[in-house]
């Protein structure tokens, strides 16, 4: 019976997928809420042998009893949306705000096209800072205005809060990163949106006052697409050597690496009030923890590196990923 929202901790792609569809199936929620910029992110879920890369539909489908929202702050692209829904198989169970603003060729072209946005900034392409530039102007079309999106409208707000106050558990998923969000990120080369806890809770319509638990997903090393700075960024040589080589799953660009950095970490939870961390991509830091599900096997240098985290930004650390399926987790939150 608890609200978790789900952030990421630093420029994006730091695993929410694999957790949040992790979650999905282990804390039996109600709802699973999709918060965030909109199309722009790519998160990537491994289930039962089948992977997914997913761009609207919320990574915790995995639990197929669950509701799936996407809240009215986040933008939705209708064919996107349509594919995936089809996909997932998530017809009659998923839902999108009457006032989810709605992202169109023009918005896509533009972003693109424009030599700032997609040569200076480096944006992913899928219209989402033009639509939000429409959207404050007040000319964007908003979900209400789009037929084929009909059936699936609801009030995301109200479903949400009645949820909670029957004492039902939720998960809201974030998008992107604290470093990419619009106000609090590495300016300008950041999102369109707020990325960050309260961003996500405006997103949904869900007050601060609701929220128990802040899961803040960190890599054990930090990686960043797109321009802007990465302190400590290694040659790709370094990277190579170290494996720490990724592609995007929206843009499929290769994706710049550095060392986990604790002052980030710091500054990543005072952002997003973080009550708990999550640390992914452990086995690429730490192979002799491939696929480890169990605290046991923890040990020496892993652990130290734990307590490290945990040390400096006086949050615990609950999950751990250990590889892509959704399974290759321990999960600490019982000795918390
Ligand atoms: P936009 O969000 O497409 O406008 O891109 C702005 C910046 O955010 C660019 O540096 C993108 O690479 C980055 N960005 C947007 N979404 C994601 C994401 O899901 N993961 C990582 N970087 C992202
Ligand atoms: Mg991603």
């Amino acid at each position: 019976m608890t609200f978790t929202i789900i952030a990421g901790g630093f420029w994006g792609d730091e695993g929410k997928g694999k957790i949040c569809s992790y979650l999905a199936i282990k804390d039996y929620p109600s709802i699973i809420a999709r918060a965030g910029t909109g199309p722009n992110a790519g998160h990537t879920i491994q289930h039962n042998g089948i992977e997914y890369k997913l761009r609207m539909v919320p990574s915790g489908f995995v639990n197929t009893k669950a509701k799936l929202l996407i809240g009215a702050g986040v933008l939705v692209n209708p064919n996107v949306l349509l594919q995936e829904i089809k996909k997932t198989k998530t017809e009659d169970r998923l839902k999108v705000d009457f006032q989810s603003g709605i992202i169109e060729r023009k918005h896509i072209e533009m972003d693109t096209k424009d030599k700032h946005l997609s040569g200076k900034i480096g944006t992913t392409g899928s219209g989402c800072g033009p639509a939000n530039m429409d959207r404050a102007m007040r000319i964007l079309k908003l979900a209400r205005d789009i037929p084929e999106l009909k059936k699936y409208l609801t009030d995301v707000s109200l479903e949400m809060n009645e949820t909670l106050e029957s004492g039902e558990t939720i998960i809201a998923e974030g998008s992107q990163a604290a470093f990419l969000s619009l106000y609090h990120g590495s300016y300008p080369y950041v999102t369109s949106h707020d990325t960050c806890s309260a961003g996500i809770c405006s997103d949904l319509g869900v007050g601060p006052t609701k929220v128990d638990e802040v899961l803040v997903v960190m890599k054990a090393f930090i990686t960043r697409v797109g321009e802007g700075e990465l302190p400590g960024e290694l040659s790709l040589e370094e990277m190579e050597k170290r494996g720490w080589v990724e592609y995007g799953a929206v843009t499929g660009r290769p994706r710049r690496a550095a060392p986990f950095n604790f002052d980030l970490a710091k500054k990543s939870v005072r952002l997003n009030g973080a009550t708990q961390i999550a640390l992914t991509k452990f086995d690429i830091v730490f192979p002799e923890l491939k696929g480890a599900t169990s605290i046991d096997q923890i040990k020496g240098k892993a652990q130290e590196f734990i307590d490290k985290v945990e040390k400096e930004t006086r949050v615990k650390v609950s999950l751990i990923g250990t590889g892509p399926s959704s399974e290759h987790i321990i999960d600490l939150r019982e000795n918390i």
